[in-house]
Parts: C-alpha cells; structure tokens; sequence
C-alpha cells in the first residue's frame, strides 16, 4: 500500500496544514508527547468546532488529571479551548466505548482523520509487537495490559477504516521505523491501511 512521507519543519504546523485540508468531522487524537504542540496550534485555529466528534487512538487506564493520560494532555492543549465533542476512553470500558464509536459514527466505525503515534518498537496507538490485539479484527476497541498501565486502543478494523490516517513523527530515534513504516515492514504500525495513510516526519525522523 502506499504511504506518503512529508518532512517538513514545523510538525505542530504541518499537522494543522493537513487537518485543514482534510476538513474532518470526526478525528481521533494521538498520545504521546509528539502531537501537544501540534494541538496547542490547533487550538488558536477558527473551525467549526461545534460539528467535530474527537475520539482518541488510545488511552492508558488512570484518571485524566493523571500525567499519563492522553485525554488529559489533549484536553490541557486543545479540547478545553475549543466546543468540540469529546468522547474520552476514560472510563476504561472497551464495550461502552466501541457502542458510543458506533452510535456516532456508524459501523464501521469510519472516522475522517487519525492521528497516530510510532513508537521506537513500531507500535501505533496501544497496538504493540506481539500483543493479541493487533490481531484483533472483529472488535473496535481492545484492552491491552501493559506494565506502565492497562490500556484501551482503536483496532486495526477501525484505524483501517479511516479516510486519512496521519503519523506525527519526531526525532532521530524514530528514523529507523519511519524506513520499516515506509517499506510496510512487519511493525503494528505498518498494519494501519486507511484510505490514505501519511507520516508527517521532522527533519530528524527523515530516514
Ligand atoms: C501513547 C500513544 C503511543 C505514542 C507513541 C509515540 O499514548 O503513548 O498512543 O502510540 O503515540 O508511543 O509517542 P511519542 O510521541 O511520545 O514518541
């Protein structure tokens, strides 16, 4: 499948270049440490943020005023400052939350825009080398243990059905997996086949 590779500059501007261009009315945000200057850019942007359903690609399993969480870091940098409509993992339930990703969005699940993450083992989202769930292909959201935190995290059935899939990419200790992710190498994250798939890659990460 083919992926484009877009390095550039500014990741944080690069990432709202694209959100701009695809005009999502529903997006699911990465985690990470990658994208917060990326929705902090967001933030200041004028866009119908009433109509934007936002999900999230994962979330570890503590409360969101927690370091960890990635709803909470998304919400510090964007989603208290914008009316869009949120749909947190928080609860850490995978079944409530797969019935709210279908009641919004249908099933499929078909979500405009993802943004995901690349991890220096390859994974995506919680989607980890050798984990059960990247071989999960009937549900939406999967639990994953890990030993940090239990997690949740979007499927490949549902990272796949995406329009646009988008890899914010950073740092020389990534080039390596942006090569494999390039070459669709056996990394979960060569695995996500969204209708379009970029990797928003920093000059560092550029192989
Ligand atoms: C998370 C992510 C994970 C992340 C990558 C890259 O919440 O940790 O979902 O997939 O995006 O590990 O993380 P960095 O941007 O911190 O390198």
């Amino acid at each position: 499948m083919e992926r484009e590779l877009l390095v550039v500059d500014d990741l944080a501007a690069a990432a709202v270049g694209l959100f701009l261009a695809v005009e999502p009315a529903s997006v699911a945000l990465a985690g990470g440490s990658t994208p917060r200057s990326f929705y902090e850019a967001l933030a200041k942007v004028d866009y119908p943020w009433k109509r934007l359903e936002v999900f999230f690609g994962d979330e570890r399993c503590v409360p969101p005023d927690h370091p960890d969480s990635n709803f909470g870091m998304a919400r510090e940098a964007l989603l208290s400052r914008v009316p869009a409509r949120v749909h947190p993992m928080t609860a850490c339930d995978a079944a409530a939350h797969e019935a709210e990703l279908g009641s919004v969005l249908g099933s499929p699940p078909a979500l405009d825009l993802v943004f995901l993450g690349l991890g220096a083992d390859g994974h995506t989202a919680s989607l980890f080398p050798g984990d059960p769930a990247l071989e999960e292909r009937s549900r939406w959201v999967a639990r994953v243990e890990r030993p940090d935190h239990a997690r949740l995290t979007l499927t490949l059935p549902v990272l796949s059905a995406a329009r646009v899939a988008c890899f914010l990419v950073s740092g020389r200790e990534k080039r390596d997996r942006v090569r494999d992710l390039l070459d669709g190498a056996d990394i979960p994250a060569a695995r996500v086949a969204a209708g379009r798939v970029l990797i928003l890659a920093d000059r560092e990460a550029a192989p």
